[in-house]
Protein backbone atom coordinates (compact mmCIF):
# COMPACT_ATOMS: atom_id res chain seq x y z
CA UNK A 1 0.00 0.00 0.00
CA UNK A 2 2.00 3.22 -1.32
CA UNK A 3 1.63 6.51 0.27
CA UNK A 4 -0.39 8.80 -1.68
CA UNK A 5 0.91 12.13 -0.75
CA UNK A 6 1.90 13.95 2.35
CA UNK A 7 1.88 17.10 4.83
CA UNK A 8 4.76 19.14 5.23
CA UNK A 9 5.37 21.00 8.70
CA UNK A 10 7.93 23.11 7.46
CA UNK A 11 10.74 21.42 9.34
CA UNK A 12 12.89 19.47 6.84
CA UNK A 13 13.95 17.35 9.29
CA UNK A 14 10.26 16.35 10.80
CA UNK A 15 9.45 15.94 6.96
CA UNK A 16 12.04 13.65 6.27
CA UNK A 17 11.92 11.73 9.16
CA UNK A 18 8.03 10.80 8.27
CA UNK A 19 9.37 10.14 4.19
CA UNK A 20 8.03 13.42 3.03
CA UNK A 21 5.28 14.67 5.96
CA UNK A 22 2.33 13.40 7.73
CA UNK A 23 1.24 10.76 5.46
CA UNK A 24 -2.52 10.90 3.37
CA UNK A 25 -4.28 7.60 4.36
CA UNK A 26 -2.60 7.29 7.76
CA UNK A 27 -3.37 8.18 11.50
CA UNK A 28 -0.49 9.83 13.32
CA UNK A 29 -0.21 10.47 16.64
CA UNK A 30 2.14 13.33 18.44
CA UNK A 31 2.58 12.26 22.22
CA UNK A 32 4.54 15.02 24.30
CA UNK A 33 4.54 16.66 27.78
CA UNK A 34 2.44 19.62 28.38
CA UNK A 35 4.12 22.61 26.31
CA UNK A 36 6.07 20.44 23.83
CA UNK A 37 4.26 21.76 20.46
CA UNK A 38 2.12 18.78 19.34
CA UNK A 39 -0.76 21.71 19.24
CA UNK A 40 1.55 24.39 17.35
CA UNK A 41 2.44 21.62 14.81
CA UNK A 42 -1.32 20.67 14.48
CA UNK A 43 -1.78 24.17 13.64
CA UNK A 44 0.95 24.11 11.08
CA UNK A 45 -0.64 20.94 9.20
CA UNK A 46 -4.00 22.82 9.30
CA UNK A 47 -2.21 25.60 7.61
CA UNK A 48 0.06 23.45 5.35
CA UNK A 49 -2.59 21.38 4.31
CA UNK A 50 -4.46 24.10 1.73
CA UNK A 51 -0.95 24.39 -0.23
CA UNK A 52 -1.61 24.16 -4.07
CA UNK A 53 -0.54 21.16 -5.89
CA UNK A 54 1.73 23.06 -8.50
CA UNK A 55 3.49 24.13 -5.12
CA UNK A 56 4.14 20.67 -4.00
CA UNK A 57 1.26 20.56 -1.31
CA UNK A 58 -1.91 18.34 -1.89
CA UNK A 59 -4.45 21.63 -1.93
CA UNK A 60 -6.98 20.78 0.44
CA UNK A 61 -8.90 21.57 3.39
CA UNK A 62 -8.60 20.83 7.32
CA UNK A 63 -11.20 20.03 9.85
CA UNK A 64 -9.61 20.79 13.15
CA UNK A 65 -11.51 19.14 16.30
CA UNK A 66 -9.78 21.90 19.44
CA UNK A 67 -11.00 19.30 22.57
CA UNK A 68 -8.86 21.96 25.00
CA UNK A 69 -9.53 25.49 23.63
CA UNK A 70 -5.98 25.58 22.07
CA UNK A 71 -7.06 26.56 18.80
CA UNK A 72 -6.09 30.30 19.47
CA UNK A 73 -7.49 31.90 16.16
CA UNK A 74 -4.55 35.04 16.37
CA UNK A 75 -1.82 32.50 16.52
CA UNK A 76 -3.31 30.86 13.89
CA UNK A 77 -3.37 33.72 11.41
CA UNK A 78 0.17 34.64 12.69
CA UNK A 79 1.29 30.93 11.93
CA UNK A 80 -0.77 31.50 7.99
CA UNK A 81 0.58 34.74 7.43
CA UNK A 82 4.09 33.63 7.50
CA UNK A 83 3.19 30.67 5.56
CA UNK A 84 1.57 32.66 3.21
CA UNK A 85 4.14 35.25 2.65
CA UNK A 86 6.63 32.31 1.96
CA UNK A 87 4.69 31.01 -0.92
CA UNK A 88 4.02 33.81 -2.50
CA UNK A 89 7.48 34.71 -2.73
CA UNK A 90 7.99 31.90 -5.09
CA UNK A 91 7.24 33.56 -7.33
CA UNK A 92 10.36 35.55 -7.55
CA UNK A 93 12.05 32.50 -8.40
CA UNK A 94 12.14 33.69 -12.32
CA UNK A 95 12.98 29.16 -13.22
CA UNK A 96 9.03 28.69 -12.32
CA UNK A 97 6.68 28.13 -14.93
CA UNK A 98 3.39 30.40 -14.98
CA UNK A 99 1.42 27.72 -13.47
CA UNK A 100 3.38 27.11 -10.67
CA UNK A 101 3.70 31.21 -10.67
CA UNK A 102 -0.39 31.98 -10.77
CA UNK A 103 -0.55 29.18 -7.70
CA UNK A 104 1.52 31.37 -6.03
CA UNK A 105 0.53 34.83 -6.80
CA UNK A 106 -3.19 33.42 -5.79
CA UNK A 107 -2.81 32.14 -2.37
CA UNK A 108 -3.43 34.17 0.18
CA UNK A 109 -4.38 34.02 4.56
CA UNK A 110 -7.94 34.75 3.60
CA UNK A 111 -8.08 31.41 1.78
CA UNK A 112 -5.89 29.92 4.12
CA UNK A 113 -7.82 30.59 7.17
CA UNK A 114 -11.32 29.52 5.11
CA UNK A 115 -10.10 26.09 4.17
CA UNK A 116 -10.14 24.92 8.29
CA UNK A 117 -12.91 23.73 9.65
CA UNK A 118 -12.80 24.23 12.64
CA UNK A 119 -15.35 22.20 15.35
CA UNK A 120 -14.59 22.53 19.29
CA UNK A 121 -15.72 19.65 21.32
CA UNK A 122 -16.41 20.11 25.17
CA UNK A 123 -16.83 16.88 26.59
CA UNK A 124 -16.48 13.32 25.06
CA UNK A 125 -20.10 12.79 24.00
CA UNK A 126 -19.02 16.30 21.70
CA UNK A 127 -16.33 14.33 20.42
CA UNK A 128 -17.93 11.31 20.02
CA UNK A 129 -20.87 13.09 18.17
CA UNK A 130 -18.50 14.89 15.94
CA UNK A 131 -16.82 11.84 15.22
CA UNK A 132 -19.63 10.11 14.08
CA UNK A 133 -20.75 13.02 11.63
CA UNK A 134 -17.21 13.23 10.25
CA UNK A 135 -17.90 10.85 7.41
CA UNK A 136 -20.60 13.13 6.09
CA UNK A 137 -19.30 16.34 6.40
CA UNK A 138 -16.29 15.34 4.47
CA UNK A 139 -18.50 13.42 2.21
CA UNK A 140 -20.02 16.94 1.49
CA UNK A 141 -16.78 18.87 1.52
CA UNK A 142 -14.28 16.17 -0.48
CA UNK A 143 -11.34 18.65 -0.35
CA UNK A 144 -10.71 17.79 2.89
CA UNK A 145 -7.05 16.24 3.53
CA UNK A 146 -6.32 16.53 6.82
CA UNK A 147 -8.62 15.28 9.95
CA UNK A 148 -6.64 16.94 13.48
CA UNK A 149 -8.17 15.98 16.92
CA UNK A 150 -5.84 17.84 19.75
CA UNK A 151 -6.34 16.21 21.93
CA UNK A 152 -7.78 12.35 21.67
CA UNK A 153 -6.86 12.19 25.54
CA UNK A 154 -8.55 15.28 27.26
CA UNK A 155 -11.60 14.34 27.47
CA UNK A 156 -11.03 10.43 28.38
CA UNK A 157 -8.52 10.97 31.16
CA UNK A 158 -10.41 12.15 33.95
CA UNK A 159 -13.62 10.97 35.35
CA UNK A 160 -14.09 7.79 34.00
CA UNK A 161 -14.53 5.28 36.54
CA UNK A 162 -15.61 2.45 34.03
CA UNK A 163 -12.62 1.93 32.27
CA UNK A 164 -14.32 -0.80 29.68
CA UNK A 165 -16.77 1.72 28.84
CA UNK A 166 -14.03 3.71 28.11
CA UNK A 167 -11.76 1.44 26.27
CA UNK A 168 -15.03 0.63 24.29
CA UNK A 169 -15.49 4.21 22.94
CA UNK A 170 -11.98 4.43 22.22
CA UNK A 171 -12.54 1.64 20.37
CA UNK A 172 -15.28 2.99 17.84
CA UNK A 173 -13.30 6.52 17.82
CA UNK A 174 -10.18 4.50 16.38
CA UNK A 175 -11.91 2.27 14.14
CA UNK A 176 -14.04 5.44 12.79
CA UNK A 177 -10.53 7.74 12.24
CA UNK A 178 -8.75 4.90 10.58
CA UNK A 179 -11.81 3.64 8.60
CA UNK A 180 -12.09 7.70 7.60
CA UNK A 181 -7.60 8.01 6.92
CA UNK A 182 -7.89 4.85 4.00
CA UNK A 183 -11.66 5.80 2.34
CA UNK A 184 -11.13 9.14 1.92
CA UNK A 185 -7.69 9.61 1.58
CA UNK A 186 -6.72 11.98 4.37
CA UNK A 187 -3.89 12.35 6.99
CA UNK A 188 -5.63 11.98 10.47
CA UNK A 189 -3.51 13.65 13.48
CA UNK A 190 -4.32 12.92 16.84
CA UNK A 191 -2.36 14.41 19.70
CA UNK A 192 -2.00 12.31 23.17
CA UNK A 193 -0.27 13.76 26.44
CA UNK A 194 2.38 11.61 28.09
CA UNK A 195 4.19 11.87 31.42
CA UNK A 196 7.43 11.12 31.50
CA UNK A 197 9.02 8.50 33.78
CA UNK A 198 12.72 8.70 34.91
CA UNK A 199 14.33 5.91 36.65
CA UNK A 200 16.83 8.00 39.03
CA UNK A 201 20.37 7.38 38.56
CA UNK A 202 19.82 5.04 35.62
CA UNK A 203 21.05 6.84 32.05
CA UNK A 204 18.56 7.04 29.24
CA UNK A 205 15.80 5.23 31.17
CA UNK A 206 13.15 8.52 30.44
CA UNK A 207 10.09 6.31 29.81
CA UNK A 208 7.59 8.05 27.82
CA UNK A 209 4.03 7.22 28.98
CA UNK A 210 1.20 7.70 26.54
CA UNK A 211 -2.02 9.01 28.57
CA UNK A 212 -4.77 6.63 27.13
CA UNK A 213 -2.05 3.34 27.74
CA UNK A 214 -2.30 -0.30 26.21
CA UNK A 215 -6.22 0.21 24.93
CA UNK A 216 -5.02 2.96 22.99
CA UNK A 217 -2.06 1.42 21.55
CA UNK A 218 -3.17 0.03 17.54
CA UNK A 219 -4.93 3.05 17.25
CA UNK A 220 -2.31 5.36 14.93
CA UNK A 221 -0.10 3.55 12.38
CA UNK A 222 2.63 6.28 12.85
CA UNK A 223 3.72 7.58 16.67
CA UNK A 224 6.09 10.98 16.64
CA UNK A 225 7.36 11.30 20.55
CA UNK A 226 7.57 15.30 21.32
CA UNK A 227 10.92 16.08 23.76
CA UNK A 228 12.80 18.65 24.97
CA UNK A 229 16.56 18.22 26.25
CA UNK A 230 18.28 21.79 27.42
CA UNK A 231 16.75 24.08 25.35
CA UNK A 232 16.73 22.31 21.87
CA UNK A 233 13.50 20.44 20.99
CA UNK A 234 13.32 17.04 19.40
CA UNK A 235 10.58 14.87 17.65
CA UNK A 236 11.15 11.34 17.63
CA UNK A 237 9.38 8.80 15.61
CA UNK A 238 8.95 5.68 17.86
CA UNK A 239 6.35 3.86 15.33
CA UNK A 240 5.91 3.79 11.43
CA UNK A 241 5.07 1.02 9.40
CA UNK A 242 7.81 1.98 6.69
CA UNK A 243 10.16 4.12 8.31
CA UNK A 244 13.15 3.43 11.28
CA UNK A 245 13.25 5.31 14.43
CA UNK A 246 14.94 8.26 14.05
CA UNK A 247 15.15 11.60 15.76
CA UNK A 248 15.05 15.19 14.48
CA UNK A 249 15.47 18.48 15.87
CA UNK A 250 13.07 21.36 15.30
CA UNK A 251 11.95 24.97 16.68
CA UNK A 252 8.64 26.72 17.69
CA UNK A 253 9.12 30.37 15.87
CA UNK A 254 6.97 33.37 15.59
CA UNK A 255 5.93 31.90 11.91
CA UNK A 256 5.91 28.31 13.32
CA UNK A 257 7.24 24.84 12.74
CA UNK A 258 10.68 25.45 11.53
CA UNK A 259 14.76 23.48 11.18
P1 LIG B 1 -0.55 21.08 25.74
O1 LIG B 1 -1.62 21.58 24.81
O2 LIG B 1 -0.46 21.86 27.01
O3 LIG B 1 -0.54 19.61 25.91
O4 LIG B 1 0.85 21.42 25.04
P2 LIG B 1 1.28 21.30 23.54
O5 LIG B 1 2.27 20.21 23.38
O6 LIG B 1 0.11 21.31 22.64
O7 LIG B 1 2.09 22.62 23.37
P3 LIG B 1 1.85 23.81 22.38
O8 LIG B 1 1.75 23.32 20.99
O9 LIG B 1 0.78 24.67 22.92
O10 LIG B 1 3.26 24.50 22.47
C1 LIG B 1 3.55 25.46 23.39
C2 LIG B 1 4.93 25.94 23.03
O11 LIG B 1 4.89 26.58 21.76
C3 LIG B 1 5.41 26.92 24.01
O12 LIG B 1 6.46 26.33 24.73
C4 LIG B 1 5.98 28.05 23.20
O13 LIG B 1 7.37 28.02 23.29
C5 LIG B 1 5.65 27.75 21.78
N1 LIG B 1 4.83 28.83 21.21
C6 LIG B 1 3.51 28.97 21.30
N2 LIG B 1 3.12 30.10 20.70
C7 LIG B 1 4.25 30.68 20.24
C8 LIG B 1 4.53 31.90 19.55
O14 LIG B 1 3.64 32.67 19.23
N3 LIG B 1 5.82 32.16 19.24
C9 LIG B 1 6.81 31.32 19.57
N4 LIG B 1 8.05 31.62 19.24
N5 LIG B 1 6.59 30.19 20.25
C10 LIG B 1 5.34 29.87 20.57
Amino acid sequence: EGVEGSIVTFSAGIDEMLGGGVALGKVTEFCGAPGLGKTQICIQLAVDVSIPEPLGGVGGEAVYIDTEGSFVVERVAEIATAAVHHLNTVDHDHTCDDQVRQAARDVSLEKVLASIHLFRCHDYLELLATVNILSEFITSHPQVRLVVIDSIAAHFRHGFSDMSKRNRLLGIISQSLIQLATSHRLAVVLTNQTTTRVVRGQKNSARVVPALGESWGHASTVRVVLSRYDNERQATLVKSPTHKTTTAPFVITADGIRD
